[in-house]
């Protein structure tokens, strides 16, 4: 613990002032191939289009020719041609696709616009003994958004940075610069304009919002800056281009959007069983249970502890026959013990990280003395892949990547030396300038590896650590949280940047990890969680058990009717998910997203939209019941009472501790199914589909597949279009089967229409029928219900078929 000594005036160093001077002046340019050089008295800048809207520009001091190969985080790109350069008496001139740069003769700072000239920035670039430094302009009114995971507010403004994978144990607080994940992507948001930059280096990098109101700087240690300008026009688009460069998240198997329980650990093969046994027993739908540390024998990965664990065969049948997955942890440091064969193959093989002398690099973990993996040389990422064959033989799929900033207990540093050579596959480099790509490789490792030995079965991987590009082989949640209800807050603005930043499928730990749960906590906290894209309960080892059940039979009530929720939503949360992986948008996302003009949205970081139907504006301190929520623009409804409210303003939502604040959007279109126990397969045999009118015109897509294999990529997947219009006394629903890629039955769809603004006469060609329950029985008919002003009507829908179906009053 520390005290005030800390800031004992005496102790306090002062900042060694380093001295930054300017890269230029400009000493000519060359128009290559693909790409324009500028050379500057002390760096030169490499100018390549990725797409006519994404320019990258990169700095180095290493030489005047220099060419910075971009990091593995990045897709593969070929440069756009057709660069224009015109130089002028002060500065030069560089158009190619939508980008104008104009760079200034005498520093060679530059600014970036569109060719609407729209500005996407200034920029002065800098160097110093240690570092290049990028100092950017900023609007008065413009908010930062993205960075990945980082503690604190939605708007990043006003804050600094390191981009650092650091295991932090500590409670995360605000002042937090690093933790386990660094994304180095900025998105610059005014109302009239929004842009990217993202910064392409995965050594230790320096965001500094803090500067001055209208600069800011970012600044890299390793002689290099790889930028790259992202323009939209729009917020969406801006997050769409950015999953050009750095890919979006695959379709993540059906089960892995379950509810998901764990603790740091379920000690033995019983109480794993017996888990699974109570929340059959309770009714408490669930799809995965996570193997923390214990496990293993002696903490070795790729083993199973032969007392707690006797028969892990016989445990996975059972779990199975309950519908039950299993999700081990996996970590990189490999136990240094003679007759381990994964530690003898690794050494035998050169497969582990070395020091520059050449001995492998050992650090303590969980099993002690331990070597890592050098994840950056591809045959090693086969090796370690291959490996994991260990746990499909017992049918597991799903496999969870920890400690992989990578986290070493005994170093100063509390990772490994920044000395530590990595081969990267024949261009070597240190440790310091590749520390936060190590998890991203170490997470494509195990991805690319199960999905070999699945042979057709869609691996999930969820990791800790991670760098931009994470999304393409992971599920990233936030680490070691605690049971605070700060934390349960800081979730929400964590996971909305996350998801900007490239990573949809992310959560935090439900119920906390460090510290004891409450009831009341554990049932607000699970309230939300069900919203997040990841839904997983944790925490860890001495702390108050916080499976639904523990507390009290309300809060056990609670924890059900949320999660029972989760699953009747699935057709809605998968389709988002399918939207995704084909757009790079998040699927929990912050309202500024969706309304970027409206500056009440601005700073919203404790509510957010799940698509953008939903609105969830979690109640996250102890004894509330109320809080304030905006609604923007349109119209919206309370989910639970129907009530009706005018958007563009705030209200105050009662909600005592059984209710989520949940709003629908006038024209939302929500797709539910029957509820199960566990997920199944993502074809929707029966789907109830709520549809939310008041004269808005809406459409939505709905997506099918076997929830389960990658047949999926070869067009095994259905999709149905739903679009919904009312003109006076007038509504039209129609559903079409668009693509049908998938063989199966004629499908029951119960529309259920809320608030429409006229009382229904007909439903062309279908009859109406006397009372609700008939519903049930047949497979054709509507029924009215006047108190509710709730229409339902029955139909079928076969493959490639379309109805129209018309209500009129
Ligand atoms: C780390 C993880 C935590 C896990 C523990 C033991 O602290 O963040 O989730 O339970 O290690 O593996």
């Amino acid at each position: 613990m520390q005290t005030s000594e800390k800031i004992h005036p005496d102790q306090i160093e002062s900042e060694s002032i380093s001295i930054y001077r300017d890269i230029g002046p400009y000493k000519g340019y060359e128009c290559r191939d693909k790409y324009v050089v500028i050379y500057g008295e002390h760096a030169n800048l490499t100018v390549k289009l990725v797409t006519p809207g994404i320019v990258r520009i990169s700095v180095s001091l290493k030489g005047r020719d220099a060419e910075l190969e971009p990091s593995k985080a990045l897709l593969p790109y070929e440069p756009l041609e057709g660069w224009n350069v015109i130089e002028r008496n002060n500065g030069l001139e560089i158009t190619g696709g939508n980008i104008v740069l104009v760079v200034d003769i005498a520093t060679l700072s530059f600014y970036v616009k569109t060719g609407q000239g729209t500005l996407c920035g200034s920029y002065k670039l800098s160097f110093s003994d240690t570092a290049v430094r990028c100092q950017g302009s900023m609007d008065d009114e413009a908010m930062i958004y993205g960075l990945g995971e980082t503690t604190g507010y939605l708007n990043k403004r006003g804050e600094r940075y390191t981009m650092w994978n650091s295991d932090v144990f500590d409670p995360h607080v605000s002042d937090m610069e690093s933790l386990y994940q660094s994304i180095p992507l900025l998105i610059h948001h005014a109302s009239d304009n929004t842009f990217g930059l993202f910064i392409d280096n995965p050594g230790r990098t320096v965001v500094d919002l803090r500067e001055a109101l209208d600069s800011y700087f970012i600044e890299t240690a390793s002689g290099e800056m790889d930028l790259y300008f992202i323009t939209g026009p729009g917020f969406k688009d801006v997050v769409t281009n950015y999953s050009i460069l750095t890919g979006k998240m695959p379709l993540p198997p059906l089960w892995s959007l379950g509810y998901q329980q764990s603790r740091f650990s379920y000690m033995n093969q019983e109480e794993v069983i017996q888990l699974a046994h109570n929340f059959r027993s309770k009714g408490i739908p669930c799809d995965v249970i996570y193997l923390d540390i214990h496990y293993m024998d002696d903490y070795k990965v790729f083993t199973f502890d032969k007392d707690r664990f006797p028969d892990p065969a016989a445990m996975m049948s059972e779990l199975k026959e309950l519908g039950f997955r299993i999700v081990p942890v996996v970590d990189p440091g490999v136990k240094v013990q003679d007759g381990y064969e994964v530690y003898e193959q690794g050494v035998e093989e050169g497969r582990f990280c070395q020091t520059p002398d050449g001995k492998e690099y050992v650090g303590a973990v969980w099993p002690g003395p331990s070597v890592f993996p050098d994840f950056t040389d591809e045959v090693t990422r086969e090796w370690w892949g291959a490996l994991h064959q260990f746990y499909v033989d017992y049918g597991i799929s799903g496999i969870w990547n920890d400690m992989n900033e990578p986290s070493v207990f005994n170093s100063p540093t509390k990772t490994m030396d920044d000395n530590v050579i990595h081969r990267n596959d024949g261009n070597p480099k240190t440790h310091g300038e590749m520390h936060n790509i190590y998890s991203l490789l170490m997470s494509q490792a195990t991805y690319e590896g199960m999905e070999k030995l699945l042979q057709g079965e869609r691996p999930f991987v969820l990791t800790r650590a991670g760098y931009a590009g994470i999304q393409r082989y992971a599920t990233v949640w936030t680490g070691d949280n605690r049971s605070y209800w700060d934390h349960m807050r800081l979730s929400m603005s964590m996971g909305l940047n996350l998801g900007l930043s490239g990573v949809a499928f992310c959560g935090a730990d439900i119920g906390g990890f460090m510290h004891h749960a409450s009831g009341e906590l554990l049932a607000r906290w699970t309230q939300l969680g069900v919203f997040t894209p990841f839904c997983r309960n944790h925490s860890a080892v001495d702390t108050r058990n916080q499976e639904p059940w523990t507390f009290n039979d309300e809060v056990e009530e609670i924890c059900q009717k949320y999660i029972e929720f989760r699953y009747r939503m699935l057709p809605y949360l998968y389709s988002l998910f399918y939207e995704s992986t084909c757009t790079g948008l998040p699927i929990m996302r912050p309202l500024v997203l969706e309304y970027p003009k409206d500056r009440n949205t601005y700073h919203l970081s404790d509510q957010f939209l799940l698509g953008k139907d939903l609105l969830v504006a979690p109640i996250y301190e102890p004894g509330k019941q109320h809080r304030v929520v905006y609604l923007p623009e349109g119209i919206w409804f309370d989910y639970w009472t129907g009530t009706r409210y005018e958007g563009g303003a705030h209200i105050i939502a009662h909600a005592p501790l059984d209710v989520l604040p949940l709003y629908i959007r006038a024209g939302a279109i929500l797709p539910q199914t029957q509820l199960m126990q566990h997920t199944g397969q993502a074809i929707w045999q029966e789907l109830d589909i709520h549809l939310y009118t008041q004269g808005v015109t809406s459409a939505f897509t709905l997506y099918e597949d076997d929830g389960l294999s990658d047949r999926y990529a070869q067009g095994a997947y259905n999709l149905i279009q739903i679009s919904t219009e009312e003109n006076d006394r007038r509504y039209t629903i129609s559903a079409a089967y668009e693509v049908c890629g998938l063989q199966q039955d004629d499908k029951s769809i119960l529309f259920t229409v809320h608030h429409l603004s006229f009382i229904p006469k007909s439903v062309n060609l279908i009859s109406e029928v006397p009372e609700m329950k008939h519903l049930e029985e047949q497979s054709f008919g509507w029924y009215y219900d006047k108190q509710d002003n709730q229409l339902y009507i029955k139909t079928q829908l076969a493959g490639l078929q379309e109805v129209e179906i018309i209500v009129e009053g």
